[in-house]
């Protein structure tokens, strides 16, 4: 028998950021504009609704282009990762990160997507970032696509779904993956490919009130990224043949509401809908269950001759997901109350604490979907997002308390064990946001995830000085004896 005592040797612990949320310098070393630069900051108070909250419209869009500073769009100016990266790798290493998960931002490398030549000055910035990396022994695990598609694919093409979109994301993937072909083993294509249906502009690039049906826009976006996919996973092979390459999920695990079977249904309506992506790019095919659905919602998917076959043939070495939350579902959902979650709200579950954001915490959820992916793939596994958002005190003597979150990570590892010793294949984990960095959702600086507090406020103000949570020994600990020490 494997892994009943717990992790294995080379389980790869680790932490993640996204590149919109953290690097800054959104014009800086010919960078083009991205989806994420496109998002103001404003004072939220509904924090349930979060579809509302990433939002964009032709109006904001306009106006966004026409402000040509960072001030209001946190993620412009992130936590200035582009200059203090150096500072923070070297954090990193203290921490004891076998692995760190980031993502290139797309606009830095091809500023308008469909350049033919890329940005020389942005290629040399992730050379640095790699080799500092490498140069602290940990291994860099790349996103190719985290919500930072450059804008104008979305103005001039329609976002993903415009066809031609596909070469443009192909000639970025290969441009990179050939220059770091010695620096990077683990590729992701798209983060939390579900957020293209979820939140289509966020995910897909995709501006509602552009298209006529934002629905079959967005499947058909979703088709494109599948393709895309697949041809950046042959390509990798043929670049080189160590390359592992996964895909992304926002795994959003659903409970029923009540044991009322049209509940239970419902539930697993909302499972499929959301495995529909890991189907695609794990077995290489789309799974039945679409037909009916898309005909019920008059949704009618393109393909291209030759698009089932490079499905069927590119599949991924490894599936990877991101997990905060559980859901609820049932037929009758207004009947609920409802709460904030990860992307988009969910009925309230009684048995279940919820963050100051709303969303709910269920350790046990993530085995359920540790072992539930395990079951029907039999692909290893990499939770690559986890984590706590919440608000921090700094006390008068610098030192920050963050006990909840320790608490938060300790029952989410325990967890994990369990479903190792279940069986479950798993390679690795990087917490979310291994430092603070702006929140995807609500832009906010406020809601924290690191194990490293930044020095700054959701307004940029502040010294944007790093230190060391209690939380950052605790994880230390926990990767210094592989998991086996989470007191
Ligand atoms: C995931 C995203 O959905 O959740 C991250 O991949 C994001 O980019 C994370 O930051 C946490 O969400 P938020 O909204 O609290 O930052």
């Amino acid at each position: 028998m494997q892994n009943v005592q717990g992790f294995s040797k080379d389980f790869l612990w680790g932490g993640a950021i996204a590149a919109n949320q953290a690097e800054g310098a959104y014009d800086a070393g010919g960078k083009g504009l991205s989806t994420a630069d496109m998002v103001p900051y404003f004072d939220k108070k509904d924090y349930v609704n979060l579809k509302e909250l990433m939002h964009v419209t032709s109006d904001s869009i306009q106006k966004a282009m026409a402000h040509r500073s960072a001030e209001g769009y946190p993620k412009r100016y992130g936590i200035d990762f582009y200059h203090r990266f150096k500072e923070d790798i070297a954090l990193f290493a203290e921490l004891g990160l076998k692995v760190f998960r980031l993502s290139i931002n797309w606009p830095r490398i091809f500023p308008n997507g469909d350049d033919l030549t890329p940005n020389e000055e942005g290629l040399r910035f992730y050379d640095e970032v790699f080799d500092e990396l490498r140069k602290n022994n940990i291994e860099p695990l790349v996103t190719l696509s985290h919500y930072e598609m450059p804008m104008n694919l979305v103005l001039n093409y329609g976002g993903w779904a415009g066809r031609e979109v596909i070469d443009h994301f192909v000639r970025y993937a290969d441009t990179v993956m050939n220059r770091y072909k010695d620096k990077v083993k683990y590729w992701l294509t798209f983060n939390e490919i579900n957020t293209t249906i979820i939140e289509p502009f966020t995910g897909g690039g995709i501006v509602e009130d552009r298209v006529e049906n934002p629905m079959q826009a967005s499947y058909q976006a979703l088709h494109h990224q599948f393709v895309a996919s697949s041809r950046v996973t042959k390509l990798a092979r043929e670049i080189n043949s160590e390359f592992k390459i996964g895909c992304m999920l926002a795994r959003m695990i659903h409970y029923p509401a009540t044991s009322k079977p049209e509940d239970v249904l419902q539930t697993q309506i909302d499972n499929q809908l959301n495995l529909l992506h890991t189907d695609v790019q794990v077995r290489g095919s789309y799974p039945p269950y679409m037909a009916r659905y898309w005909a019920e919602h008059g949704v009618s998917v393109h393909m291209e001759p030759g698009d089932l076959d490079l499905l069927k043939q590119h599949t991924v070495d490894f599936i990877s997901f991101s997990y905060y939350t559980s859901l609820v579902s049932a037929v009758n959902p207004e009947e609920y109350g409802v709460t904030g979650g990860n992307l988009y709200s969910t009925i309230r579950n009684p048995n279940l604490p919820r963050t100051e954001w709303g969303w709910q915490l269920d350790p046990i959820g993530l085995r359920v979907a540790l072992k539930e992916m395990y079951d029907r793939y039999q692909l290893p596994l990499f939770v690559v997002e986890n984590g706590l958002g919440a608000r921090d005190t700094v006390e008068p003597d610098g030192s920050i308390q963050d006990d909840y979150r320790i608490d938060y990570f300790r029952q989410h590892i325990q967890q994990m064990k369990e479903a190792v010793m279940d069986g479950v294949d798993l390679m690795g984990y990087t917490s979310w946001g291994v430092i603070d960095i702006i929140s995807a959702s609500t832009s906010e600086m406020s809601k924290r995830y690191g194990f490293i507090y930044v020095d700054q406020d959701d307004h940029g103000k502040g010294t944007l000085d790093r230190y060391k949570k209690k939380s950052f020994g605790w994880y230390q600990k926990v990767i210094a004896s592989n998991g086996e020490d989470l007191d």
